[in-house]
């Protein structure tokens, strides 16, 4: 048993502590990783404010290591012949199998009883603290050094790489795409400009749909510059709401967990339109829709997937993606991580910085 300093709450009550946790080393370990930078995001928010009732705490204790986002670097390795070393840069998954059919093909994502763990979130502790252990399967590499100043993204990228992976299989049942076989001209709206509606934004793109980001709020001028730069449009849409719904939607990517933004934005999807649900907020208040809402999405065929989670494969694709941008942009996905604080500073959990797309912890 050792000491270290770590990020706790107590789940689902909420609350934040920086405070001395007791560390249990396995007796056959594999790896020793310690956090270069952890990411903080909604989930880890709503935890914090006790408004996510589906994390608990690890059986038996009384208390949850936050942190599901992160960059570490292997400290010690029991054994430097399987292909990852001492020194190495990884990232490790979120999401731990239980013993569903889809958990036991790798796929815990797609778990199928709830029987799964999540550290950071639902009964494994997370990733903020000053080092853990891991077993190596639950590792992704990232071999290019170059990216290790926005590989912390890795982990919210490879939500947008699964959401993507459903837009693929569901848009496939009838002909998606345009007379000319591309999407140009395919209208995508992202709604939410937090990291996630950023990264799928650019997914968007990389798709080649004319994709706008939308809020209810103005967004800081750099900010829409950096959408602007890959291409993205942004839309205040509480000033207008026309432009975001002129020549309908093809594809409706939702970060809000907001049901009366969702269902605003799905009266207007196109024939045989897809919508993609990846945000939760469980304390979003009610919003109706009545039934000439569903005749509108049967007579569409419009196709409405929940997304949550993704897997290894995911993580290994949103790292070549991460590569590929940081190639083709230089510099502005760093500029995502608007700001770097101290494990100390837990006030980053109660209230969001000005103008934030992603808040980071260095651990020293
Ligand atoms: C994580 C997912 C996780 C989800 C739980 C997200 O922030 O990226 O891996 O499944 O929270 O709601
Ligand atoms: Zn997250
Ligand atoms: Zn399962």
């Amino acid at each position: 048993m050792s000491s270290v300093m770590a990020l706790t709450t107590r789940a689902p009550r909420g609350g934040v502590t920086y405070e001395i946790i007791d560390l249990e080393e396995p007796e056959n370990f594999e790896v020793k990783l310690k956090p270069v930078y952890t990411g903080i995001c909604g989930t880890d928010r709503g935890i914090v404010r006790g408004s996510l009732p589906f994390a608990y705490n690890p059986e038996g204790e009384d208390r949850l290591v936050l942190g599901h986002e992160s960059l570490c670097r292997v400290l010690e390795i029991a054994d430097n012949n399987l292909g990852i070393k001492k020194g190495d840069y990884v990232v490790p998954l979120v999401r731990r199998p239980g013993g569903c059919v889809n958990c036991s093909i790798g796929r815990p994502d797609n778990c199928s009883d709830g029987d799964k763990h999540e550290a950071g979130i639902t009964g494994l502790h997370g990733f903020m603290r000053e080092h853990f252990y891991d077993r190596i399967e639950n590792l992704v590499k990232v071999s290019d050094s170059n990216i290790s100043d926005i590989a912390v993204l890795t982990e919210p990228l490879k939500n947008v790489v699964k959401g993507f992976e459903v837009f693929d299989v569901v848009s496939r049942r009838a002909v998606y795409a345009g007379k000319d076989s591309t999407l140009d001209g395919k209208r995508s709206v992202v709604v939410g400009t937090g990291t996630q509606g950023y990264l799928y934004a650019f997914m968007s793109r990389e798709y080649g749909f004319d994709t706008m980001a939308v809020n209810r709020h103005p967004i800081e001028d750099s900010n829409v510059e950096m959408l602007n730069s890959f291409g993205v449009n942004f839309v205040d849409y509480s000033k207008n709401e026309g432009e975001v719904v002129k020549g309908g939607i093809d594809l409706l990517i939702d970060t809000s967990g907001d049901p009366g933004t969702v269902f605003r934005f799905m009266k207007y999807l196109n024939y045989n339109a897809v919508a993609i649900l990846f945000g939760t907020n469980g304390k979003a208040p009610e919003a109706q829709v009545d039934g000439s809402f569903i005749d509108y999405l049967v007579e569409r065929n419009i196709t409405v997937a929940g997304v949550v989670d993704a897997a290894k494969t995911h993580y290994e694709t949103a790292i070549r993606y991460l590569r590929k941008w940081k190639y083709i942009h230089g510099d502005a996905l760093s500029n995502m991580i608007t700001a770097k604080f101290d494990p100390a500073d837990t006030g980053v959990f109660t209230s969001k910085p000005h103008g934030e797309i992603k808040s980071v912890i260095k651990w020293s």
